[in-house]
């Protein structure tokens, strides 16, 4: 996930934006850059990887009066992450940093090719400075031409612009990633994506939002929402970092669990346009002479994998077959080129996923990576890549990588169906819900909270589901171990009798995903039958269901994709708490490493 910082003031510019960007690292990065305006001269330094390397590179600069500046960490979503793709992008005479996606750029790039400008850097940011310059040469006013250019912009954005046209200002809008102004008695003014780069600088701040932008200079803030000038409120600022990266949260997976309804929105956008799925990382003829998908992962991945098997059979007709990447190496498996061999990994370096992708390849399969880091070993051998743009994920047990894989998946299961001529419009209409779905309601954490104390003995737990929900009984069963250390299996809901059965008593607890739309009797009876042995049932479903110990609502859906979400959402938030009442540190667990480079 991208970071952002700003400054205006007396203070050495540079040192604050390294500084400010060195508390960013948290989010995630693979590039990085700084530019700074003092005394009309603009000053710009970039480098690929750590912040080290952009501090090697300005070590010889430092300013000595007023000035502006902005920085920026770059997490690559369009385009490598090479020196030119870092921000920030220069037009002729500005500069801008942006975290997000601008969904148009495409048409706005082409407009604006038209007229001559050139563009050096693969991104979709590139396009917000040159539009910047054009509006310029036509208002002559900086800021009215700056208000344009939003006023173009789709798509999620915090953007910080700086340009000679106006050398003393920085200009400002937040439309869905997180922008932060601060300010202190020294007539400073500060500007980040998250609070911790200003702890120990600004007094208090204001946290922008959504459709607001404007300016500041030395002597004022100019916020706008709407066309009309607003006034920002400001609050005292937490003096603890550790809370700030945080974001409030009591743990990192918290709070990407919480992230999960924006990240998923950057998954999707720029690719549902007009009833139609785009993936513009892929040709056309990618999938020509493609009959049939394997697919290959481990640990959470693999339940993302097992999950969209169900998907491309039902949605694309493509048969598929899924395997957990460790038996897949030393299986000899048969391998034909008719066959999509796709690989799902969070870090793209998992050693037995890579493993697996090396043997596809070297059998001559066509290969694509989902993955969530670019130019990661996965992503720089697959054929093909799709990035599925979680940013960087802090917490052990994986909450925001899952929910971006399963949407990636979603999507491709809907693009090959659309390759075959099959109308997928209704399917993306539901899809474009989700982001709601993720929204952490404050009454549903508040329950299982208070439900959690109810599960933390017993001989077992049993998450069980049918269909697409047996893989996410799964993942709750792995979530809940691997943070609560109590033992939890996942099992199709019909496969319990064929043993299991055996265990039920009051102290097996019985997770039952229950959705609507999905053979809703089937569960019911089987989980009617686990309840008849007295296993204590806690049933997650939109349908009451009156022999459930505990029940948690979901809310009425039209499709059983939505309820997924919700429910994973659920499962996420059951396994924390279980695991935070019992004492565990949930983003460190016990004997568990975040990237698992070693068979
Ligand atoms: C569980 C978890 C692991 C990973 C697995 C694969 O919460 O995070 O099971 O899913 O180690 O890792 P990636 O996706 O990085 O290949």
């Amino acid at each position: 996930m991208c970071g952002i910082v700003g400054y205006i003031g007396k203070r050495e510019i540079k040192s604050f934006l390294i500084e400010g960007l060195k508390e960013l690292e948290y989010r995630g990065y693979d590039s990085a850059g700084i530019a700074i305006i003092e005394n009309e001269s603009m000053h710009v330094f970039k480098a690929v990887g750590k912040i080290k390397n952009l501090e090697e590179k300005a070590k010889d600069f430092k300013t000595k009066e007023f000035g502006i500046g902005i920085g920026h960490t770059r997490w690559a979503t369009h385009g490598k992450p090479t020196e030119l793709n870092a921000h920030p992008h220069l037009g002729e005479f500005s500069y801008v940093v942006h975290n997000g996606i601008i969904e148009n750029y495409k048409e706005l790039k082409k407009e604006l090719e038209n007229k001559g400008y050139k563009f050096i850097s693969q991104t979709d940011t590139e396009t917000i400075v040159h539009l910047f310059e054009e509006n310029f040469k036509h208002k002559k006013d900086p800021f009215k031409a700056f208000k344009d250019t939003i006023s173009k912009l789709k798509g999620a954005y915090a953007i910080l612009l700086i340009s000679k046209a106006s050398p003393n200002t920085i200009f400002f809008a937040k439309n869905g990633s997180p922008l932060i102004i601060g300010k202190n008695s020294k007539n400073e003014i500060f500007f980040a994506s998250s609070d911790a780069p200003l702890i120990g600088y600004a007094d208090e701040v204001s946290y922008l939002d959504d459709g607001v932008f404007g300016y500041a200079d030395k002597e004022k803030i100019k916020a706008f929402k709407d066309s009309q000038e607003i006034n920002l409120e400001f609050k005292p600022l937490t003096m603890e970092k550790e809370f700030a990266q945080k974001g409030g949260f009591r743990f990192f997976m918290e709070k990407e669990i919480y992230e999960q309804s924006r990240v998923v929105s950057e998954t999707i956008m720029g690719r549902a346009i007009d009833g139609k799925i785009v993936f513009e990382e892929l040709e056309k003829n990618f999938f020509e002479g493609i009959e049939n998908i394997k697919i290959c992962a481990c640990g959470t991945s693999y339940h993302a994998g097992l999950s969209s098997s169900y998907l491309f059979e039902r949605i694309s007709k493509i048969p598929t077959s899924v395997e957990i990447a460790s038996e897949f190496r030393y299986k000899k498996p048969l391998l034909n080129k008719n066959t999509l061999f796709i690989v799902i990994s969070q870090s793209g370096e998992t050693a037995d996923t890579l493993e697996a992708l090396k043997m596809a390849k070297n059998a001559g399969l066509k290969t694509l990576a989902i993955c969530n880091v670019d130019n990661s070993s996965i992503v720089r051998i697959a054929d093909k890549t799709i990035l599925t743009r979680a940013g960087i994920e802090k917490g052990v047990a994986s909450t925001k990588a899952f929910a971006t894989q399963m949407m990636v998946l979603w999507m491709l299961s809907l693009y090959l169906a659309q390759i075959k001529g099959f109308d997928i419009s209704k399917e993306i209409d539901v899809l474009l819900k989700v982001p709601k779905v993720l929204i952490v309601e404050n009454s549903l954490h508040e329950k299982i909270k208070r439900l959690s104390k109810r599960y933390l003995h017993g001989h077992g737990f049993f998450y069980i589901g049918r269909d697409i929900f047996y893989p996410l009984a799964l993942e709750g069963a792995l979530k809940l171990k691997e943070i609560s250390y109590l033992h939890a299996e996942g099992y199709p809901a019909g496969e319990m009798k064929h043993g299991p059965i055996a265990l039920a008593d009051p102290e097996l607890f019985t997770i039952a995903l229950m959705p609507k739309n999905l053979l809703y009797d089937k569960i019911k009876s089987n989980v009617e039958e686990l309840s008849a042995r007295d296993s204590t049932i806690l049933a997650i479903s939109p349908i009451e269901f009156e022999i459930a110990d505990d029940f948690i609502k979901i809310k009425e859906q039209n499709h059983y994709m939505l309820e997924y979400f919700e429910m994973m959402l659920i499962i996420q938030l059951l396994a924390m708490e279980i695991a935070i009442r019992l004492g565990n540190d949930v983003d460190m667990p016990r004997n568990l490493a975040k990237s698992v480079t070693v068979e």
